[in-house]
C-alpha cells in the first residue's frame, strides 16, 4: 500500500485492478494538477530527486510526451529510453531490460508493449513503480483515465449517460481500459463495429453491442472513435476503407442524428476521413485535443501518486 496517498499497489497496470475510490482519486489529483499547469510557472519541486524511465517498444507522440511533460512539471528527471538504439535490437529480454535499468536507481518505468501482459511481467520484476502505457490489446490505463477526467468535465459526471465507443473492438486497449473504467463509474456503454471485429464475450464485461452506429447515435451523451488500423485491413478482417467508413465512419450527415450537446472523441492518432471526417473532428462537438491536455493532468496525477512520499 502506498500508505501516503492511497493507491493500493506500487504500479498502474490496468483499469480492471483499480478500485472505484482509486479512479476518483485519480480524477480529483488530475484536477488539481490541471490547476498547476495553468500557473504562469508550471512546476512544483514534489517529485525532485525521482527518476522515471520511458520504455516504449511501440511507436508514440501523445503518451510518451505527456508522460515527459508531466514529469518535468513534478520536477522529476525523465529517461527516454530510445529502442532503436537501444540492446533490445540485440535481442535483450525485457525482464534483463528491465533488471538492468532499475540497478541504476529508477523510481519509476513507463512501459508500452505489442504483448499484452508486459507492464505485469516487468511489474513483477522489480522493485520500481510500472506503468501501463498501453500492452497489445490489453489495456491502456492512462487512456481511459483521461478519457473518463474529460467526459467528467463536459458533463459533471459519467455516471448514467451513454457512451458509444466505436470501431476496432476487438484490438482495442483503449476500448478495454474505457469499458472498465466507466462501467465502475455507473455509465451506460455501447460497443459498436463490424462483426468481424467485435470480441466474443464482450457483453461480460457489462457492454451492451451493436452493429448500427445510426441507431446509437441518437441518444448517445458521449461518442469516442477508435483509430482503424489498417493492418487489421491487410489481415481481411474489413472489407475496405470505404465501407468501413460509410457503416461505421463519423460524418456531418451522422451528426445530425446526434443529441446538441454530444461530446466527440477520439484517442489519436486520427485516420482523417476514414473512422472520422475532418468536419467532425475539428468541428464544434469534438474535445480532441482538450483530452490531449488532460492526459498531461492525469498522467502528473499518476506520477504523483505512485512517486510522491516513497523513499527513492
Ligand atoms: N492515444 C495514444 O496513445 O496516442 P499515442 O500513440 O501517440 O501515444
Amino acid at each position: 500500500m502506498n500508505k501516503v496517498k492511497g493507491l493500493k499497489s506500487k504500479d498502474l497496470l490496468g483499469l480492471k485492478d483499480l478500485s472505484v475510490e482509486e479512479i476518483k482519486l485519480i480524477l480529483e489529483t488530475a484536477r488539481s494538477m490541471k490547476e498547476i499547469m495553468a500557473r504562469p510557472i508550471p512546476k512544483v519541486p514534489t517529485l525532485i530527486g525521482k527518476h522515471i524511465v520511458t520504455l516504449f517498444y511501440e511507436p508514440s507522440t501523445r503518451t510518451r510526451t505527456s508522460f515527459n511533460t508531466a514529469a518535468k512539471i513534478l520536477s522529476a528527471n525523465i529517461t527516454n529510453v530510445q529502442m532503436s538504439t537501444s540492446s533490445v535490437v540485440k535481442g535483450e529480454s525485457l525482464i534483463d531490460t528491465i533488471k538492468n535499468l532499475e540497478v541504476m536507481g529508477l523510481d519509476c518505468i513507463v512501459i508500452r508493449h505489442s504483448m499484452g501482459g508486459a507492464p505485469h511481467l516487468a511489474a513483477k520484476n522489480c522493485k520500481a513503480a510500472v506503468i501501463n502505457a498501453g500492452d497489445g490489446f490489453n489495456e491502456h490505463p492512462t487512456q481511459g483515465l483521461l478519457d473518463i477526467f474529460t467526459m467528467i468535465e463536459k458533463k459533471k459526471t459519467v455516471k448514467g449517460k451513454k457512451v458509444v465507443i466505436v470501431g476496432d473492438i476487438a484490438h482495442s486497449r483503449v476500448a478495454r481500459s474505457n469499458i472498465w473504467g466507466l462501467k465502475k463509474l455507473g455509465a451506460e456503454v455501447v460497443v459498436v463495429g463490424p462483426p468481424t471485429l467485435m470480441p466474443k464475450g464482450i457483453e461480460e464485461m457489462g457492454v451492451r453491442v451493436s452493429y448500427k452506429l445510426d441507431e446509437e447515435i441518437g441518444d448517445a451523451d458521449f461518442i469516442n472513435m477508435l483509430r482503424v488500423q489498417r493492418e487489421r485491413m491487410e489481415k481481411g478482417l474489413l472489407p475496405s476503407i470505404e465501407e468501413y467508413s460509410e457503416l461505421y465512419g463519423l460524418n456531418s450527415d451522422r451528426m445530425k442524428k446526434a443529441k446538441k450537446d454530444v461530446v466527440v472523441m477520439h484517442p489519436g492518432p486520427i485516420n482523417r476521413g476514414v473512422e472520422i471526417t475532418s468536419e467532425v473532428a475539428d468541428g464544434p462537438f469534438n474535445v480532441i485535443l482538450e483530452q490531449v491536455t488532460n492526459g498531461v493532468a492525469v498522467r502528473t496525477a499518476i506520477l504523483f501518486l505512485l512517486l510522491s512520499g516513497k523513499e527513492s
